[in-house]
C-alpha cells in the first residue's frame, strides 16, 4: 500500500475514560474478529492480570485495514496504550511510532490530570491531537462541559471534536474518516537506508524473541540481515508482518509499517527498546532520536522463597526485562534471604505487576523487601552516596546531611473535596505551591511532596477521599535535605536485613510499631516465645511478642476421617513451602508482603 494511505495512531487518555473499550470497537468493525471475545474481557489486553484488574499495562499494536466513505482503501495502525500514572513510559513508546493521536475523554468525567499529562507527552512529539469525547450513551454525560474544558483547559479546536460511545460503538464510523483526514500520512522513502525504532519486544516460548517495530525509512524483508545500532548485534530475519491480534507473516515491511520480526534473536541483551534497527546492505549513518531513558524511583529485592529456583528467577526477570524495558535490575545478597535480584520500578502499582507476573507466569514464590525510594546521603568526609537500599545506609556518625527526593503532585478534584485532599497532602508532608479554580466546579491542586510519602498508599487514600472523583498525576523535580533513620527489624534478636526501611525520622516509631503489629498477625506461633522488635540505632522502640505454641492442625478432626486429616497435613505442608528461615523463625512468604503494605 502507498505510504499516503497509511496512518499510524495512539489512543490516550485518563485511566478508565475507555481505550481499551474503543480499541475494541475499531476492530471488531475491522471484522478481525467476528464475535467478541469473552464476555466483558478486552481484545487487546493479553495478560491476565490485564483482565483481572481491568487496566492496561502494556501498549498494544493492531493493524486494521479501512474502506473510506469515498472507496479509498487504507491501513490504519493502532497502538493502545495505558492510562495509569506508572506506566507513561509505555505511553510515550506509542506516540514514538504514531504520526496522530485520539485524546479520549470520559463525558462524564471530563478533563483529568493524565488526560492533561498525556496531551502534553503528544504535543513534545508533534503529534496531530484529534479530541474524542467518549461515554455519550451515559445518563451522566456532560458534553458542554467537556467542550469547554477542551477549549479552555487543553487549548484544542472543539470544533474537531469527535462524539462516540466505545460501549455501543455509535459514532466510531465518524471517528475512522476524522482518523484519515485529519492525522497526517507517515513519511519515509522505501528506497532509503533501514531506520526501524524498536518499541518493544515479546518472548514466544515458541518463535523466540518476537522484535516491535515502526519503519520510519527503508524496507525490511525476510533474510535480509539487519543489525541493532546500539549492540552492534547482527542477526537474519526469519520472519517479518503485521499485528491483528496474531502475528500475520508478511515477508516484508515498508517505510511507515508499524509490525514485528523475529530474526533467531538468542542474547536478549542485544535489543534495547529505543534502538535502530538497520540493514547490513545500506546501513543507516544515524540511529533515530529513540526514548528518554526511563529512570526508577522505587527500589526493591526479589528473594525466591526457596534458595533453589535463584536461577529460574533470573530466567524470569531476563524475559520480563525483555518486555517491560522499564524494568532495571541487578544481583543482590542478603544474610536472611540469600541470592537475589535489586530492581528499579516505576511506581508501587509496577512493582506489584512484576510480582504478579513472576508468581504466575513462571510460577515461582517470591519475597520482596520493603520498598524505597533513593536519597542522596553527604558524608562528613566530602563524599556523595546514592543509596536505595537500606542495607548501605553508613553509619550516622560518618553522615553530614541526607537529601530525599520530591515531585510536584498536580491533582485536579471537584471542589468539594478540597479540605480531605488538603489535610491529606499535609500529613504526607506536603507544600502547597498553587491552587488553581479551573471553573466553577473543579480545582487543580498542586503539591511538591516527598516521592517516598506519595509511593505508597496515597493514591489509594486520595481515591477513596473523592470517591473516585480526584485524578492525579506527577512528575520528580529533584531532591531536598531530609532527617532519615534506619529502622531495623528484629526477630528474635536477629535482625531481618530484608525487613529494613529508611524513614523519614519524625515518622519512625510509628513505623516501627506498625510493622510489629503486623508482623505479629502475619507470623504463626511456633513451638516457642517470638519476639519481633524495631529498633534505631541500638534503641528498641517498639515490641510485639508471639507466645508459643504448638500447632496441630488436626486437632479438629476427632474421629477417624483419616483422608481429612491426610489432607489438612498436605495443606500445611504446602504452606511451609511458601516459608523463609530466619535465624530459627519460619517468616512466611505473607508476612513480607504485609510489612511492604503497611509503608
Ligand atoms: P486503562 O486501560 O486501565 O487505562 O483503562 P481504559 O481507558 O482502557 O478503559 P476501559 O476501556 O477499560 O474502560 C473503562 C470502563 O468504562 C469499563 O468499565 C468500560 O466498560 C467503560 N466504558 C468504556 N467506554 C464506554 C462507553 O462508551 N460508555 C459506557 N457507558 N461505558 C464505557
Amino acid at each position: 500500500m502507498d505510504i499516503k494511505h497509511k496512518r499510524n495512531f495512539c489512543i490516550i487518555a485518563h485511566i478508565d475514560h475507555g481505550k481499551s473499550t474503543l480499541a475494541d470497537r475499531f476492530i471488531e468493525k475491522a471484522r478481525l474478529v467476528t464475535s467478541r471475545g469473552p464476555m466483558g474481557t478486552q481484545l487487546l489486553d493479553n495478560m491476565d492480570i490485564e483482565k483481572e484488574r481491568g487496566i492496561t499495562i502494556k501498549s498494544q499494536a493492531v493493524t486494521i485495514p479501512y474502506t473510506a466513505a469515498d472507496g479509498q482503501e487504507y491501513e490504519l495502525n493502532l497502538v493502545d496504550t495505558p492510562g495509569h500514572v506508572d506506566f507513561t513510559y509505555e505511553v510515550s513508546r506509542a506516540i514514538s511510532s504514531c504520526e496522530g493521536a485520539l485524546l479520549l475523554i470520559d463525558a462524564s468525567q471530563g478533563v483529568e490530570a493524565q488526560t492533561l499529562a498525556n496531551l502534553y507527552l503528544a504535543m513534545e512529539h508533534n503529534l496531530e491531537v484529534i479530541p474524542v469525547i467518549n461515554k455519550i450513551d451515559l445518563p451522566s454525560a456532560d458534553i458542554p462541559a467537556c467542550l469547554h474544558q477542551i477549549d479552555h483547559d487543553l487549548g484544542l479546536d472543539p470544533d474537531m471534536t469527535c462524539f462516540v460511545s466505545a460501549k455501543t460503538g455509535e459514532g466510531v464510523d465518524s471517528l475512522y474518516e476524522a482518523i484519515v483526514k485529519n492525522i497526517p500520512a507517515p513519511e519515509g522513502s522505501d528506497d532509503n537506508s533501514l531506520k526501524a525504532l524498536i518499541f518493544d519486544s515479546h518472548y514466544d516460548p515458541y518463535r523466540g524473541v518476537i522484535v516491535h517495530c515502526r519503519l520510519f525509512s527503508g524496507t525490511l524483508k525476510t533474510g535480509d540481515e539487519i543489525k541493532f545500532m546500539h549492540s552492534d548485534a547482527v542477526y537474519k530475519v526469519e520472519d517479518c508482518g503485521i499485528f491483528q491480534l496474531q502475528l500475520v507473516t508478511k515477508g516484508e515491511l515498508k517505510a511507515g509499517d508499524v509490525g514485528y520480526f523475529i530474526a533467531g534473536i538468542k542474547t536478549i541483551s542485544d535489543i534495547r527498546v529505543g534502538d535502530t534497527v538497520t540493514g547490513i546492505k545500506n546501513p543507516a549513518s544515524e540511529p533515530l532520536a529513540g526514548f528518554k531513558e526511563v529512570k526508577p524511583v522505587v527500589f526493591s529485592s526479589i528473594y525466591p522463597v526457596d534458595s533453589n529456583d535463584y536461577e529460574e528467577l533470573q530466567e524470569a526477570i531476563e524475559r520480563l526485562k525483555l518486555n517491560d524495558a522499564s524494568l532495571v535490575y541487578e544481583k543482590d545478597n542478603s544474610a536472611a534471604l540469600g541470592f537475589g535480584f535489586r530492581c528499579g520500578f516505576l511506581g508501587m502499582l509496577h512493582l506489584e505487576v512484576i510480582q504478579e507476573r513472576i508468581e504466575r507466569e513462571f510460577d515461582l514464590s517470591i519475597v520482596f523487601t520493603s520498598p524505597s525510594v533513593r536519597y542522596i546521603v553527604h558524608m562528613k568526609n566530602g563524599e556523595t552516596l546514592y543509596i536505595d537500599n537500606p542495607l548501605e545506609y553508613p553509619e550516622v556518625m560518618r553522615i553530614d546531611y541526607s537529601e530525599e527526593p520530591y515531585i510536584q503532585a498536580n491533582i485536579i478534584t471537584p471542589t468539594q473535596y478540597v479540605g480531605p485532599i488538603i489535610s491529606l497532602c499535609l500529613e504526607k508532608r506536603g507544600v502547597q505551591s498553587a491552587m488553581n479554580y479551573l471553573d466553577e466546579k473543579r480545582v487543580e491542586l498542586v503539591y511538591e511532596m516527598p516521592l517516598a510519602e506519595v509511593l505508597f498508599d496515597f493514591y489509594d487514600r486520595l481515591k477513596s477521599i473523592s470517591r473516585g472523583y480526584a485524578s492525579f498525576d506527577y512528575e520528580v523535580i529533584g531532591y531536598k535535605k531530609t532527617d532519615l533513620v534506619r529502622l531495623d527489624i528484629l526477630v528474635n534478636s536477629e535482625p531481618v536485613d530484608a525487613l529494613s526501611q529508611l524513614v523519614f525520622k519524625d515518622n519512625a516509631q510509628s513505623r516501627g510499631r506498625m510493622v510489629c503489629e503486623r508482623l505479629k498477625d502475619e507470623i504463626p506461633r511456633q513451638q516457642f516465645k517470638i519476639a519481633i522488635q524495631g529498633a534505631i540505632g541500638g534503641n528498641i522502640i517498639s515490641r510485639e511478642t508471639i507466645s508459643a505454641y504448638r500447632k496441630d492442625v488436626t486437632a479438629k478432626c476427632y474421629g477417624g476421617d483419616i483422608s481429612r486429616k491426610r489432607k489438612l497435613l498436605e495443606k500445611q505442608k504446602e504452606g511451609k513451602k511458601r516459608m523463609k528461615m530466619v535465624g530459627n523463625v519460619e517468616i512466611p512468604q505473607q508476612a513480607f508482603l504485609a510489612v511492604l503494605k503497611t509503608n
